[in-house]
């Protein structure tokens, strides 16, 4: 276990200084023309501790773009809407499947696995988007992520969103497959432009792992979910946070994260820290490649282990 904050600043130090130095650095989304442009070299991690100052060593201050991230807030939003009720209508279980996958989708009828892949997460947008218009629900979206960061200074980028919008086919296909079930309450266009504009905000590392505080349990952080909740979401971003690489996060990092196709996880510690790693070159299952490296390091270097 890292002690006080020399040690701690070390461990970032040398785990960015690792990930520089790594030739290989993943393959950058390409199936979101705005995400391909993004250049593969830069890395950056974060560590948020409640009541202490966020440490972080690489490219700490660069926006980039959440996108799956952000399925963890659009998740703390509908259980705080509907609770339990969610579960009627996506399950909680691992999928072993790519993100964007449809199998298990048709053989099981509409009823997507868990809120994490794609499908569970446009019914998670859609039960928060009921009764309320794409801006207001993304309006709340917002103010969640913010007050969670303690930043207003968190946006979308409405060029990425317009991006998907364009070539988002097999969103659009699963959507429509959700509504052919009867599990999509509003129309697919309204549902899928509130989820790309969801996957479409901007945080630096230093936000995202200030946003990810609320998460850890510590009466120092932000309470913004009961800590029944905190429990579960961490439990469901062990077991799915990573799709079909759920597995490999689970043995090489041992805590509970969630990846985006931007190249960004967030990983928590509880009782500790929020940590947040970035590196747009991703690996086979869609994941952060050097991100990912880069949290089996830390992990082994803190020794911060749920196990
Ligand atoms: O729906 C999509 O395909 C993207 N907006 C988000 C996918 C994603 O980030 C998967 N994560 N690794």
């Amino acid at each position: 276990m890292a002690q006080g904050k020399d040690s701690l600043q070390q461990i970032l130090d040398d785990v960015a200084s690792a990930a520089f130095a790594t030739p290989d650095r993943g393959r950058v989304a390409d199936y979101i023309p705005e995400l391909a442009r993004v250049n593969p070299d830069q890395f950056a991690v974060a560590v948020a501790r409640p009541g202490k100052k966020t440490m972080f060593a690489g490219d700490a201050h660069t926006p980039f773009s959440i996108q799956s991230v952000s399925k963890v807030f659009t998740l703390a939003l509908a259980l705080g809407k509907v609770g339990d009720r969610l579960w009627a209508r996506v399950g909680r279980e691992p999928s072993g499947q790519a993100f964007d996958s449809m199998i298990l989708l048709e053989q099981e009828k509409g009823r997507p696995r868990n809120p994490f892949i794609n499908a569970g997460a446009i019914v998670t947008t859609d039960t928060v988007l009921a009764g309320s218009s794409p801006r207001e629900t993304l309006g709340s979206l917002l103010r969640f992520v913010r007050a969670a960061a303690g930043d207003d200074n968190i946006h979308i980028n409405e060029s990425v969103a317009q991006s998907e919008i364009t070539t988002g086919h097999r969103n659009f296909a699963l959507a429509h497959f959700l509504l052919s079930h009867g599990n999509l309450a509003n129309a697919p266009d309204l549902v899928l432009g509130t989820y790309f504009h969801q996957c479409a905000i901007e945080m630096t590392c230093t936000q995202l792992a200030n946003a990810g505080l609320f998460l850890v349990g510590d009466k120092a952080a932000p309470r913004l979910v009961s800590p029944d909740r905190i429990r579960r979401i961490n439990a469901l971003m062990m077991t799915c946070g990573h799709y079909d690489g759920s597995g490999d996060y689970a043995y090489r990092v041992g805590l509970p994260g969630k990846s985006g196709v931007g190249g960004g996880i967030l990983t928590i510690v509880p009782g500790i820290a929020s940590v947040a790693v970035w590196s747009p070159g991703l690996n086979n299952y869609g994941n952060s490649k050097l991100g990912t490296e880069a949290m089996q390091r830390f992990a082994d270097m803190t020794g911060w282990s749920v196990f």
